[in-house]
Order: C-alpha cells, then sequence, then structure tokens
C-alpha cells in the first residue's frame, strides 16, 4: 500500500489553486438521472469518490465521458434502477440515486451502505422524507428498495438539517406532482450549488441555502452545461497546512464567503488572512494560540475541518477545546496524532487538546479522508521524518495533494 513520508520542518511559499468540490460534484452527477438531454459539468475534480460515482451512474445506465476536469454525461433510454453492492460499500454517497431514481423512475434498489470510520451514517431522514412524497420503502436482506405510481409534493420537516437528505429530497422532488416545501435543510453552498443546476436543466427550486427550500414540480428536466463551485473544505486545508507548517501562500480560485467559519478560526489562532481579488492569503504567525471550536452544520465550522485544526491544536500555545457535534465517531485520528507526541484528551464528543511545543516524526495511520489530511499536516509541522499510511483515504478527496504540496516547499513524497 502506498505511504507518504514528509520530512517536517520546512515553510511553504507560493500560491495554489483549489479544484472543484467533491461535495457538489458528487449530488450533480446523481441529479443526471433526472435529465432528458447531455450535460456536461466543468471543474470537476479527477477524485477516487468522483471515479466510483461515475462508475455508479454507469452501472445505472448512463454513459459518462472524461476529458480532464469535464466531465460529459449522456442520458440511456433505458435505467437499471439497482446500485451494484460493490460500489455502494465503495462509496456511501452513492444514495444519492434514490431521489432522482424514485423522481424519474419510479424506483431504486440500494445495498445499505456500510458505516464508515466517523459514524453509522443512518439514512433515516432521506427515507421517511421519501416516504412523505409517496414512496413505499422496503428494507430487507441487506437491501433498501423504494418505488412509487407518482411522487407527490408535500411539507417535509427534516428532523436535523443533513445534507445527504436535503439533497435527495429535492432531486426527487424536481419531478413530483405539486409543490414540496422542505423545512430545516442543509444550508451548504453544495446544497445551492446543486439547486442552480437543477434548475438550469429547467427545474423550478427556490431557497437553497437558507432552511426552507421549495420545489416546483416540472415535467421534464432537460440537459444543461455546468461549471461546479471550488472546493472549500480543500481550500480550508491548504490554509491550515501553512498556519501550522509556517509560511505564506496564496491559496488561489476559492470563495472565501464559503469559508467564513473556518477563516475566523484561523485568525483567532494568529494567521494573517488577507482576502484578495484572486484568492486568499495565508501569512503564518510564530507560533498558533490555542482556541475552542465547535463543528456545527453550516454555516457554523464545518465538521470536515475538524480533524485539520486539531492538528494545529496539538502545537499552539495553550489549551483548546474542540468539540464535534455532527458525527458520533470522528476523533479517531487524535491516537495518531498522539503517536507524534500530541497531548490529547477524549471525552466522548469533546477533545481537550494541551499545545505542545513541536511534535516529533513517527509512523501514523489515517482511517478517513479527513483524518489523512490531518496527518499530512501534523507531518509538514512536525519534527523529523512522519510516515503517512492510508493515503488512499487522500486520494477520495484530495487530488495529488502531496505534488500541490511539493511545490509550495514540502519535503513530502509518496512511496509503494
Ligand atoms: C455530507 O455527508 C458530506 N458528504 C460529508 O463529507 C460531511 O461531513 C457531511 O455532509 C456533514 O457536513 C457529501 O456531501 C458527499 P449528513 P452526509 O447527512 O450527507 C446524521 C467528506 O469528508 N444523519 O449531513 O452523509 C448523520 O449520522 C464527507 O467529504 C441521520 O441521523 O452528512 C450525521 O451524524 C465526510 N440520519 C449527521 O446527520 C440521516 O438520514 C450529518 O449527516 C442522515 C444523516
Amino acid at each position: 500500500m502506498a505511504y507518504l513520508v514528509i520530512n517536517g520542518g520546512r515553510r511553504l511559499e507560493g500560491s495554489i489553486t483549489v479544484n472543484g468540490a467533491k461535495n457538489a460534484a458528487l449530488p450533480i452527477m446523481a441529479a443526471m438521472l433526472l435529465a432528458t438531454g447531455e450535460c456536461t459539468l466543468r471543474r470537476v475534480p479527477r477524485l477516487q469518490d468522483v471515479t466510483v460515482m461515475a462508475q455508479v451512474i454507469r452501472a445505472l445506465g448512463l454513459q459518462v465521458e472524461r476529458e480532464g476536469s469535464t466531465l460529459r454525461v449522456s442520458p440511456a433510454p433505458v435505467i437499471t434502477p439497482a446500485v451494484p453492492a460493490e460500489l455502494m460499500r465503495q462509496l456511501r454517497a452513492s444514495n444519492l440515486v434514490m431521489g432522482p431514481l424514485l423522481g424519474r423512475h419510479r424506483y431504486f434498489r440500494v445495498p445499505y451502505p456500510g458505516g464508515c470510520a466517523i459514524g453509522s451514517r443512518p439514512m433515516d431522514l432521506h427515507l421517511k422524507g421519501l416516504a412523505a412524497m409517496g414512496a413505499e420503502i422496503t428494507e430487507s436482506q441487506g437491501f433498501i428498495e423504494g418505488r412509487t405510481t407518482g411522487l407527490k409534493g408535500t411539507v417535509i420537516y427534516l428532523d436535523f438539517p443533513s445534507v445527504g437528505a436535503t439533497e435527495n429530497l429535492m432531486m426527487a422532488a424536481t419531478l413530483a406532482e405539486g409543490v414540496t416545501v422542505l423545512h430545516n435543510t442543509a444550508r451548504e453552498p453544495e446544497i445551492v450549488d446543486l439547486q442552480n443546476f437543477l434548475n438550469a436543466l429547467g427545474g423550478r427550486i427556490q431557497g437553497a441555502g437558507q432552511d426552507t427550500i421549495r420545489i416546483e414540480g416540472v415535467r421534464e428536466l432537460k440537459g444543461a452545461d455546468y461549471r461546479i463551485i471550488p472546493d472549500r473544505v480543500e481550500a480550508g486545508t491548504f490554509l491550515a497546512a501553512v498556519a501550522g507548517a509556517g509560511g505564506d501562500v496564496l491559496v488561489r480560485d476559492c470563495q472565501a464567503e464559503h469559508l467564513l467559519a473556518v477563516l475566523a478560526k484561523l485568525t483567532e489562532m494568529g494567521a494573517q488572512i488577507t482576502l484578495q481579488r484572486d484568492g486568499i492569503r495565508l501569512q503564518s504567525p510564530p507560533r498558533l494560540r490555542a482556541i475552542d471550536c465547535k463543528t456545527l452544520p453550516y454555516p457554523g465550522f464545518p465538521t470536515d475541518m475538524q480533524p485539520q485544526v486539531m492538528a494545529l491544536m496539538t502545537v499552539a500555545e495553550g489549551t483548546s477545546v474542540l468539540v464535534e457535534s455532527i458525527f458520533e465517531n470522528r476523533f479517531k485520528h487524535a491516537a495518531e496524532l498522539r503517536r507524534l507526541g500530541a497531548d490529547i484528551k477524549i471525552e466522548g464528543r469533546v477533545a481537550v487538546i494541551n499545545g505542545v511545543p513541536a511534535l516529533s516524526g513517527g509512523q501514523v495511520e489515517a482511517s478517513d479522508l479527513r483524518a489523512a489530511a490531518a496527518l499530512v499536516i501534523a507531518g509538514l509541522m512536525a519534527e523529523g521524518q512522519t510516515w503517512v499510511e492510508g493515503v488512499g483515504h487522500l486520494d477520495r478527496g484530495y487530488e495529488q495533494l502531496e505534488v500541490r504540496l511539493q511545490a509550495l516547499g514540502a519535503d513530502i513524497k509518496r512511496q509503494f
């Protein structure tokens, strides 16, 4: 298995360009199942998760061609509305095909996606919402089936602003009869991007980005040529890397308004952040300051940046308190950071991190995609050499991370 070898202590200088958002590309690719016309999607990141989602929609019948960061997808006359189990196990987000399949083909069959390193990842909110729109949902032998004679618009209140449930229900409602109103929806920028894509197909959706979304059912969704938003988590990860390793870097092509909570916390830790026309510049302080931080649904501090900010806290001056309120089991990276000399105590969803003067290199293993990013940041900061195993997790959400960090001056290599 591949692993990364990092010699820490090098300053990062220069500029980096952010790729398209993984968590916008995945639902939009699922939404293409609703379209009767050709779709072109631009600024699609070249990531393992995107490759698997392309395999999923291809297995369902769509024709998918990739040309660099552009995806061209043609509709299929016949759809096989069942996701192969091995693909569902690789990518939980393949559950995003449930809404489109039900909405356009009135049936889906998916294997129950396994939990993963960060939690059990239930889908009760997705299924409850689809049932409220007139779907008959059955679960047996590890599979979930949904069928309907035709979805009908209704009013749905989400018990929790789930990103995936909001996306599945938006997509299902686009072709339903009548109007659907979703309350207590997720407000992430990726939800707004999905709304804009669906409206480009001919949908009539408004309110994404707020806590109520109104979807007026239409008869048909055609094709579209669409460019997705930049990846706010990739941008945040690079900013955190510079803040921790030390340096002065411009992160280009990102939208600062998608990152306000992250920028606020990095500033509170002592980083100097300048918003420029072409990106965000971060200059690191001599030493970071400890802070308190709690992950929340957007626009709160994103859970997908929690591991990265924990890495920074390990060497910040003082004691930090970090609360993970979104996922029940997203602290696995703490044990790996301890192997590098971090002083972290975990009590349920609360982590208390006493900053140490420096981490020292060692061998660590990533358990999920953002934990992998956190361990890379720790390796960049640590004295000596760090080996990071589990690079496959990294490649799910970051395109050639080590190559792009090398370009900024990091001493990091992939070994096989
Ligand atoms: C999306 O996952 C993202 N994935 C995750 O990013 C991100 O961490 C998460 O949103 C939260 O922001 C994609 O967009 C592909 P949720 P999703 O439904 O939709 C509970 C990454 O690193 N819940 O908002 O699965 C759930 O257990 C990934 O790129 C229910 O209880 O997240 C969790 O505790 C990791 N029932 C919380 O809600 C449900 O039916 C948030 O989950 C659905 C969710």
